[in-house]
């Protein structure tokens, strides 16, 4: 079997450079989260949804796999499914069984290689499945591949609760711009973690292995080899926060001591303790989340959630 043929819209070296030299020039340091999934990146965060402490994954894939049959009733026959990432094969999988004649899926992701793999699994497993990989930054526009086998419905799929990693005006303008993609009718089946209490949030974000710690400083260790930084790994520390106002959990890197480091002629000096802000993961209620799908022009269509009120798996469908 050959490889199935990729659309690649991976962003240049240029401009992670840029977008990391604007970050660390500011005076609130930050690094843009999409940068965390590069090949060593994209398998440690695989490592983190494997952790006792990380109940998202888990959750999640609980509630589609008792859930299957009526997701797919409500997705309908004959979808083409978008998936937005292609970390996720497992749910990924559960859902294409439960589909009634999936037209089409086509993953899109950022990391080329991580792309490349999930691609290749589900078209070996599903072989009479057209499968249509699309590397690109989902956050901005990107076209469907031109054929999607006569899909009578465009479904995207977000799983992950990756939408609480963009702030809830940026949730909107993705979600906006996935209602455009999908265009009126078609459908957005996507992940939402829910607001719980410090207790179980903080570990959750800061595994007692260290794997958490691993995944935010793997962000340097990146710069150093693509951008030629010099940063000392070591000298920098995963830290996780609840923002209980803002209802979201915040990570930073945290210099440990006094440094300066070098990236692309420009200095940039660190204080002790001093933090670079890495990612938020917003934790939503349920009355906030339909909100922000409402001023994307999605209507909640049905919601499915655990016993214990932690995660929700949404249907939305663009008005
Ligand atoms: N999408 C994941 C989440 O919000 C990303 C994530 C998990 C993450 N753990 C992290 C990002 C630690 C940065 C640091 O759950």
């Amino acid at each position: 079997m050959h490889a199935p043929r990729l659309q690649d819209l991976e962003p240049s070296v240029q401009s992670f450079l840029d977008d990391v030299l604007e970050g660390l020039t500011e005076d609130e340091k930050r690094i843009p989260c999409k940068y965390l999934y590069d090949a060593r990146g994209s398998r440690l965060f695989d490592a983190i949804c494997d952790l006792p402490e990380y109940y998202l994954t888990r959750t999640e894939l609980a509630i589609t796999r008792d859930r299957a049959d009526d997701i797919a009733a409500h997705v309908g026959p004959n979808a083409a499914l978008v998936e937005y990432g292609s970390g996720s094969s497992t749910k990924t999988r559960i859902l294409l069984d439960h589909l009634d004649r999936p037209a089409a899926y086509v993953p899109v992701d950022i990391s080329r290689d991580h792309l490349q793999d999930a691609a290749r699994r589900i078209a070996g497993a599903y072989p009479g499945l057209p499968v249509l990989p699309v590397c690109a930054d989902f956050v901005h526009p990107f076209d469907l591949p031109a054929d999607l086998n006569g899909a009578e419905r465009v479904v995207a799929y977000f799983p992950g609760s990756t939408i609480g990693n963009f702030g809830p005006d940026e949730a909107v303008g993705l979600m906006a711009g996935i209602a455009e993609v999908v265009g009126p009718g078609g459908a957005l089946l996507l992940g939402v973690d829910l607001f719980k209490s410090a207790d179980v949030l903080v570990p959750a974000y800061d595994d007692a292995a260290g794997v958490t710690n691993d995944f935010n400083t793997n962000l340097l260790v990146r710069i150093n080899r693509e951008l030629g930084a010099n940063f000392d790994v070591e000298a920098f520390r995963h830290v996780a926060e609840f923002n209980e106002a803002e209802t979201r959990m915040e990570m930073y890197l945290v210099s440990e001591r006094e440094q300066t480091v070098l990236l692309d002629g420009v200095e940039i000096d660190f204080a002790a303790g001093e933090r670079v802000h890495t990612e938020y993961s917003y934790k939503y209620r349920r009355e906030d989340f339909a909100e922000i799908a409402a001023a994307a022009g999605f209507s909640v269509d049905t919601l499915w959630t655990d016993d214990r009120d932690w995660f929700s798996v949404q249907l939305l469908v663009a008005d």
